[in-house]
């Protein structure tokens, strides 16, 4: 096997730089496609420093034992464990979040749903104001809920960036709400998180002004399509539905919206890249109007549909 921590020459890197060099080239001879984050992601945890600091020193010497370290983590890569799971942080909307094997690992993506759910709540709180919220009325911030937290990431990101929200989030997974629940208390957010197996915990918790979710959506049949990597490390009951019906957790939602949401609230999910023809056909067969939300690739990712 190449040595990651060795160059062409034999000689062990002398200086960060050369130290990203040459997990770069390792992890680009083993297929990683994201090699440079990847190499700069290991380095800058293996010194303790962020990403960008980094770039600041390039010039550093490193020390033996830190190469020491860096060539482990590079092996682990290499051999297909992802990085978040090493270095045991993902970035989700400016924030880090601890991850661990047993809760899946934020994506990107599923940034879009948190930017819709803000914009919800935000232009709902406005039209509430406009119409002069009645004096004498109980005040309430929004309740937003959540099923399917794993790691935590939309429901605290949420209660962090909408002030006065009371935002609450299950998972069957006791595994996922420790690390959610580790997660809120560190970047300091308050969640209600719920364990318990489907929707029946939320429902019984009472109706929302939003629910958000991730569900679930893939088809174990089309588990082999996957990405090698997230089959093998990341946990079977985040990714997979029951065998042959990938829309189960979005029809369950869509059917059992009136008592997790209420009038005038919103439902907003996230679905795999070609689910939503097949969802809206879901929706016709019910009469039901939703909104489907591009993300920046162009696909269809968010279903959005409204309580009247
Ligand atoms: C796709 S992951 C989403 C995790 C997180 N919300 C995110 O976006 O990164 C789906 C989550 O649903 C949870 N889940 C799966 N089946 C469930 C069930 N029957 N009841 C409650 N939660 C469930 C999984 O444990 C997992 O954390």
């Amino acid at each position: 096997m190449p040595n990651p921590s060795k160059g062409r020459d034999g000689e062990p890197p002398r200086t960060v730089r050369d130290m990203l060099a040459r997990g770069r080239d390792f992890l680009v001879r083993k297929d990683r496609q994201a090699a440079r984050l990847e190499a700069e992601l290991l380095v800058a945890h293996v010194l303790g420093m962020g990403r960008l600091e980094l770039f600041l020193a390039l010039e550093r010497p490193v020390e033996p034992a830190e190469v020491d370290r860096a060539r482990g983590l590079f092996v682990r890569c290499g051999e297909g464990e992802p990085c978040a799971y090493i270095t045991g942080k993902r970035e989700f909307y400016g924030r880090d979040f601890q991850v661990e094997p047993g809760v899946l690992i934020p994506r990107p993506e599923t940034e879009l749903l948190v930017d819709l759910a803000c914009e919800h709540i935000r232009r709902a709180r406005s039209v509430r104001e406009g119409e002069g919220e009645s004096e004498g009325q109980p005040q309430h911030g929004p309740r937003v809920s959540e099923f399917g937290t794993g790691s935590g990431c939309i429901a605290i990101t949420l209660a962090l960036e909408l002030k006065g929200a009371r935002v609450r989030a299950s998972d069957v997974s006791p595994a996922a709400l420790a690390i959610a629940r580790r997660n809120a208390e560190r970047l300091g957010a308050r969640v209600e998180f719920l364990q318990g197996d489907g929707l029946d915990v939320l429902m019984r918790a009472g109706g929302a002004d939003l629910l958000c979710a991730n569900p679930p959506y893939i088809d174990p049949a089309d588990g082999r399509g996957l990405d090698p990597q997230v089959r093998a490390f990341e946990p079977q009951e985040a990714l997979f539905t029951p065998p042959g019906d990938p829309e189960f957790w979005i029809r369950s939602l869509i059917d059992e919206r009136s008592r997790l949401v209420r009038p005038g609230g919103s439902l907003l999910v996230e679905l795999g890249f070609d689910q939503a023809p097949r969802v809206r056909r879901l929706l016709a067969e019910r009469e039901l109007e939703g909104r489907f939300h591009a993300d920046l690739e162009g696909t269809l990712r968010i279903l959005e549909v409204p309580l009247r």
